[in-house]
């Protein structure tokens, strides 16, 4: 049985995220889409809220398993017996930041290999950050997120049409 694990901020997560599940899924026998709980920063979506999105987004595929990790990534590896760790790679640019990601973690846990999945490429340019971004100065990411991101970034940052707390 082969676990790889696939790591992120996924603050939220987008279809680019979505597809790089759904690729490895069918390459492992199981796959942990790790979420990093990082109690020194603080995300747009809670740890729970950003669970719950990828929960939904990923119920479909039942040997994708989430959950939510602490501190280090290779300690987290070694606890789910995992030697794979999964990035997915949009453009040149992400080349520099993921090789130096690979490079530390190998240099704490030699034995734990970071493989890299291509991106589809209607998905190579985007990014959580340019998402909420786009979303909160009132461009469209219906098509870019799945469905309970959409409806959650909503809830959180209603648009100015949709906001009537002024008027109360
Ligand atoms: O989606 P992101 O923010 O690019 O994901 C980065 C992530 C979560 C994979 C990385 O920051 C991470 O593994 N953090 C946990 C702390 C850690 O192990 N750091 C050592 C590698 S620099």
């Amino acid at each position: 049985m082969i676990r790889a694990v696939y790591p992120g901020s996924f603050d939220p997560c987008t279809n680019g995220h979505i597809y790089i599940a759904e690729r490895s899924a069918a390459l492992f026998d199981e796959v942990v889409f790790a979420i990093l709980h990082n109690p020194q920063k603080v995300p747009t979506f809670t740890i729970q809220e950003r669970e719950a999105m990828a929960r939904e987004a990923l119920s479909h595929l039942p040997n994708v398993k989430i959950l939510s990790f602490e501190g280090l990534l290779v300690d987290f590896m070694r606890k789910q017996q995992s030697k794979i760790i999964l990035r997915g790679l949009r453009a040149l640019s992400d080349f520099e930041y993921e090789f130096q990601l690979a490079q530390m973690n190998r240099q704490l846990a030699s034995e734990i290999e970071t493989l890299f999945i291509a991106t589809d490429a209607r998905y190579s340019y985007l990014s959580s950050r340019s998402i909420k971004e786009v979303f909160r100065f009132g461009g469209s990411v219906q098509k870019l997120v799945p469905p309970g991101v959409y409806r959650r970034l909503r809830e959180k940052f209603p648009l100015p049409e949709e906001d009537f707390t002024e008027f109360l």
